[in-house]
């Protein structure tokens, strides 16, 4: 068995005149770059290292990949601070490597969706070094929100806004003012009021569609439009009873920036698509899912729900009705590099001490969570099934690197290895997102498991190589020949409805049907349930006497739904 391709020269990498709902139902398979595969043996992941793993991504048979960010940067957000968005980062390799990845991608099939930030740009950016230098009351400044502080001296900040990241969301500069920064002090929020930087965007936007690619996933979308004007609200204002448009939160005026993103991407065959991030009640999510904006939004709903079949059958029901609301199609994710991975989520024992319940999105990120209370074996079960469900949804699903090949929260990385500011700034209260972002394992021997040919930027535990692709690969009944299954079996029995009937059944468990016959059904239980009767199309644990195991989802044909 390998993967690692050469890259085929030659090839076009646009794609145009292709399907322009390409991605209404597609999987999209999530590449936290660093951590995907290192080719050059510096212990960090690279655009050739992707490059060389394209056939693995063919074989997995996902429609699209997306790249979380590869430009460069310091790190100080694992890339999501970025120094320059048209370029590479030189650890990551070059732009004419980025060339060759997507050649590599689209020759077998798959797009490619990059990573935008336009919230914040790094503290290393042009613009922010130029603002720095120019002073206060420059234009340079503008750019930015830069503010005096309170005080006599205004050595207090503006507002006492925290960080997503814990600590002031205002850090203090030499000659005195301070500037916002929502996220880490390296991550300086933009002044979205400014042309300038409504159009360095556009340009942005079109230096990457113009190299090929098919999409984009926007960052923090729900952020960029800002009302800043004085008196600034104070922290405990707006959370107690705010009425009227929040300063920095899914401000309506932030709809007319993607509005003139959507003119870019209408203007490319296929027009190019776009992913909001959008951290809004599900109620406004559909104007950023709108085809006059960004086209598709991520509800991160499964993300905090518990392992549970009403609470399942509530979130897709909810959102199946958002989605024709806005026109687009829905988005299921059940793992990401913001979160707690799902196999874990769903095996952690429960506040009550007894069986596993299901936890949110952050169980492992406080600090002192016991992985004893962690059942490897049901959580992983478990997560198969939440999978195989999704995957039978209407509508696109991410898939988050090593969720395929069955992996858990790394919990026990050392205090000095740990990469992500939210540890270093709550300090250690929250431990962090790093335990879903440690490098993937390749082959079951290695300094990494295949990663590369050094030991990998965060240390991977020794199970690992049980779980490693080479090691998984043979094995049809492995999460990772599961998930082969699921998704080659899904091409196979997708059309465009996207429509969903849901059938009656026993407390516990869930039972939907796809147009065409496809029934898929999900046993949340702790006992086995009866199955109907029909074709067994696949299923995430073999079928017992006729029974439908616990914890397991199963795709049936059933002979009544046939199509002649
Ligand atoms: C998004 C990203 C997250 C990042 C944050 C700030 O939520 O998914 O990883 O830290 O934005 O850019």
């Amino acid at each position: 068995m390998t993967f690692v391709s050469s890259s085929p020269q030659g090839i076009v990498t646009t794609t145009p005149g292709t399907d322009a709902t390409w991605w209404r139902q597609a999987v999209v398979y999530q590449i936290y770059p660093r951590s995907f595969a290192d080719s050059n043996g510096d212990g960090v992941g690279d655009l050739n290292g992707i490059t060389s793993r394209a056939d693995y991504l063919q074989a997995l048979g996902v429609d699209a990949v997306w790249l979380s960010p590869f430009y460069p940067s310091a790190l100080a957000d694992g890339g999501y601070d970025v120094d320059d968005y048209r370029d590479v980062d030189p650890m990551l390799g070059t732009l004419e490597d980025f060339d060759r990845m997507v050649a590599a991608l689209h020759a077998r099939g798959i797009k490619v969706i990059v990573d935008i930030v336009p919230n914040h740009t790094s503290n290393r950016h042009a613009w922010f070094r130029q603002a720095l230098a120019a002073g206060r009351g420059s234009d340079a400044r503008e750019r930015y929100i830069f503010r005096e502080g309170r005080g006599p001296d205004g050595a207090e900040p503006p507002t006492d806004w925290l960080s997503v990241f814990g600590g002031p969301a205002w850090t203090r500069v030499g000659d005195g003012q301070w500037y916002l920064h929502l996220f880490a002090p390296e991550q300086p929020d933009l002044n979205w009021n400014r042309p300038d930087v409504r159009e360095d965007f556009l340009v942005t936007l079109r230096f990457w569609a113009d190299r090929g690619v098919d999409g984009f996933r926007v960052d923090v979308a729900h952020g960029c439009a800002k009302d800043m004007s004085e008196p600034l609200p104070t922290r405990a204002e707006l959370t107690q009873g705010w009425q009227g448009p929040h300063p920095y939160e899914d401000r309506d005026e932030v709809h007319e920036i993607y509005a003139s993103w959507r003119q870019v991407f209408n203007s490319y065959d296929p027009p190019r698509f776009a992913v909001a991030e959008a951290h809004v009640p599900a109620h406004r999510r559909p104007r950023y899912a709108s085809a006059e904006g960004l086209g598709q939004a991520f509800n991160f709903d499964l993300l905090q729900a518990p392992w549970d079949a009403a609470g399942f059958h509530q979130v897709i029901t909810d959102n199946l009705t958002l989605a024709k609301e806005s026109g687009s199609s829905s988005t299921w994710v059940l793992s990401n590099h913001d979160t707690t991975r799902h196999a874990t989520r769903y095996g952690l024992i429960g506040a009550d001490g007894k069986a596993p319940g299901g936890q949110d999105g952050k169980a492992w990120m406080v600090a002192g969570a016991d992985p004893a209370d962690l059942y490897r074996e049901l959580g992983l079960r478990r997560g198969l099934a939440a999978t195989a469900l999704i995957l039978a949804l209407p509508g696109s699903t991410y898939v988050y690197q090593g969720e395929e090949l069955g992996l858990h929260q790394v919990t026990d990385i050392p205090d000095e290895a740990r990469q992500d500011p939210a540890f270093h700034r709550t300090p250690g209260v929250e431990v962090g997102r790093d335990g879903c972002r440690v490098p993937l394992p390749w082959t079951a021997v290695g300094p990494s498991f295949g990663f590369g040919d050094a030991s990998a930027h965060l240390p991977q535990p020794a199970d690992f190589a049980r779980h490693a692709v080479a090691t998984q690969w043979p094995d049809p009944e492995s999460p990772l020949g599961i998930y082969r299954q699921l998704i080659r079996t899904r091409r196979a029995l997708i059309t465009e409805e996207e429509a969903l009937t849901w059938l009656p059944s026993a407390p516990g468990v869930l039972h939907f049907a796809r147009p065409g016959g496809w029934h898929c059904v999900t046993n949340f239980g702790v006992t086995s349930c009866p199955l109907p009767a029909g074709r067994l199309l696949t299923s995430t644990r073999p079928i017992e006497d006729g029974l439908l195991p616990a914890n397991t989802t199963v795709w049936l044909q059933l002979d009544s739904d046939q199509r002649s």
